[in-house]
Formats: structure tokens, C-alpha cells, sequence
């Protein structure tokens, strides 16, 4: 399998998906669990190019306040002009409100790479042709943006609707070049959060889900008004059905969001296949970054397989197959 070193991916990320430029500011995030190797390549390569780089590192978080930011590290965001969120535990440096914040008043842009490991770096998604996948989210937007409905069903029988245009969808498809912007690495979806309270039907989740993992057998959520009200399943299901239970508002509906990565892996990883081309992800928790009013320590990614989705009357995504292209 064809493959990045650290450094080639570091090149990539800093050149051309975040454009750093000489004489700007980068903070790198890490916790105790991050992949050091891929922080000092970053940094060498803002280094090489004449940008001030800094690692910081902060505790590792477990779900109960997983988009917690250590104040000293949210403070100096304010200093810088990038950030890039290499946490391993969770995705404080991705979720957390001061960095909302600064997104919206467009002085501080960022690439994701929380959650994730060398493999996801350097392999599968990584590899995509970003201008193409930047393309296609364009597109994908574009249509979103027209609509008022989603609705996503699958063969093992999720199907569930939301009314959707209270906050715009997001395109995360490798690029933040611009103050306001931000990207993940590996990345290539479009998503949305749905307006709040408005979500109602069933989720069958048959793919990895964050926190949790593969399931053991598919997990059945029942939704009404925007919440989550039932959980069955196996193991998977209790596990999910203890964080949600223990967690505010992890019951909450947060987001929707549909893979454009022709190159992500399909390996059980809700990372990697959450942005894999025509897979569906479904979040618990936080909607903040998606525009939304609703806080919480997790927000939890569930993929689902093979499904089929409508914005309004159009289909854009049919038995797991891209139809808008
Ligand atoms: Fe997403």
C-alpha cells in the first residue's frame, strides 16, 4: 500500500492544506497519548519555511470532559494564527468553545488531526487529491444550502429526518487557508448540524462509533425531538447507553455528515471512515462548532454503512454511492 513518511505528510499539511506563511504563529496541541514523531515533523516544517512554531501538551482527557481546553492553552490561542489539534485521547483542541470563538470573529484557522494515529496520517485518506475533494464539498454544499429536510436511511433500517438551515453547512475537505477556516487531516465530508429539537426516527449504527469502537452488533437509537430516547443493542449499545446516560446532553443530535474520501479506509476506525466516500456519520453531544447552542464534554462520531440521503427531494447519496457528482 502506497504510503506517506511524516515528513512528506507534515509537508503537506503546512504547505499547502493550512498555507502557513514565514513569520506567522502555529500552536500544535498534543496530550499525553499523541504521536510526538508527527508534532516534530510539523513543527520543522513550519520552522523550514520561517514560521514560529509551539507544542504544547495537556493532560489526556477521557469522554467526561473531552472538549475541555486547559485555560493556558485556550488563552494562547490568541496569539497565534494556526492551530493544529494532534490530541490523542480527544478532540479538545476541535470542540472546545474559545476556539469556536475564535473561528468566528476570523483570527485563528486550524487543521484537526485529533483522535488519530501515524496510520491515519500517512495512509488510506491521507492520500486523496484535496483540490478534487475540495471540488466535489463545493458542490455538495452548494445543494445542501438549498435545502430545509435531510434524510438519511440505510438497508438495516435507519431513517431518520431533521429540519436542517439554521446554521450553514460545513465543508471540510483539507483546506484551511483563510483566517475562520478549519479542516481536519485526513478529511472529506460536508456536514451540518440539524436544527435543534427537530431530529426525530431511528439510527441503526453498523460502523465504528467514537469512544466505543466497532459494534458487536448494530445499535439502535430511537430519536424524538432532537434526543436520543432508547439505545438497544449488544455490548456496544450499553457502553454507548452508559456514556449518554452519564454525560449532559450527549443525548443530543449534533450533527450529520457525509464522507467524499475515495482514498479512507474501510478498517473499523471511526476516523478513517467517517470521511470515506458515501459512508454517513451521525453525532452525539456538542454542536457548538456546527453552529448550534448546545454544550457538552463529547461529541461522538457513529458511522453508518450503505445509506441513503435526501435533502429535500434530492437524493445525494443513494445505497452508499455519491449521486450528486
Ligand atoms: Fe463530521
Amino acid at each position: 500500500m502506497r504510503s506517506l513518511s511524516p515528513e512528506e505528510s507534515a509537508r503537506r499539511i503546512i504547505r499547502e492544506l493550512l498555507a502557513v506563511q514565514p513569520g506567522e504563529r502555529v500552536m500544535i496541541i498534543c496530550d499525553r497519548d499523541s504521536e510526538m514523531e508527527m508534532a516534530h515533523a510539523l513543527a520543522n516544517e513550519v520552522d523550514a519555511l520561517g514560521g514560529e512554531y509551539v507544542i504544547s501538551i495537556m493532560p489526556s482527557r477521557s469522554y467526561k470532559q473531552a472538549n475541555e481546553l486547559p485555560a493556558a492553552i485556550a488563552k494562547s490561542l490568541e496569539e497565534v494564527d494556526c492551530m493544529i489539534g494532534l490530541t490523542r485521547a480527544s478532540g479538545a483542541p476541535t470542540y472546545a468553545q474559545a476556539v469556536k470563538v475564535l473561528y468566528n470573529a476570523r483570527r485563528l484557522r486550524a487543521i484537526s488531526m485529533v483522535m488519530r494515529t501515524m496510520q491515519h496520517f500517512t495512509r488510506g485518506g491521507a492520500l486523496a487529491d484535496y483540490r478534487q475533494l475540495h471540488a466535489e464539498g463545493v458542490r455538495l454544499a452548494a445543494i445542501w444550502q438549498q435545502a430545509r429536510t435531510i434524510r438519511v436511511t440505510t438497508p438495516l433500517g435507519t431513517d431518520i429526518r431533521a429540519n436542517i438551515g439554521n446554521a450553514a453547512p460545513i465543508i471540510e475537505c483539507g483546506f484551511a487557508t483563510q483566517p475562520g477556516q478549519e479542516a481536519a487531516f485526513p478529511d472529506g465530508e460536508v456536514s451540518q448540524g440539524p436544527n435543534e429539537g427537530t431530529a426525530e426516527g431511528v439510527i441503526v449504527v453498523d460502523g465504528p462509533i467514537c469512544h466505543v469502537g466497532i459494534p458487536d452488533e448494530p445499535v439502535r437509537l430511537t430519536v424524538k425531538q432532537g434526543r436520543v430516547v432508547t439505545i438497544e443493542g449488544g455490548k456496544a449499545a450499553a457502553e454507548l447507553r452508559r456514556i449518554v446516560e452519564e454525560v449532559e446532553n450527549a443525548d443530543n443530535i449534533a450533527e450529520f455528515g457525509i464522507g467524499l474520501n475515495p482514498n479512507s479506509l474501510h478498517n473499523g476506525d471511526f476516523e478513517e471512515e467517517k470521511k470515506a466516500r458515501g459512508n454517513v456519520h451521525i453525532a452525539l453531544g456538542d454542536n457548538i462548532f456546527y453552529g448550534g447552542q448546545t454544550q457538552s464534554a463529547v461529541h461522538m462520531d457513529m458511522v453508518l454503512y450503505r445509506p441513503t440521503v435526501w435533502l429535500d427531494e434530492t437524493i445525494v447519496v443513494q445505497d452508499g454511492v455519491l449521486t450528486f457528482l
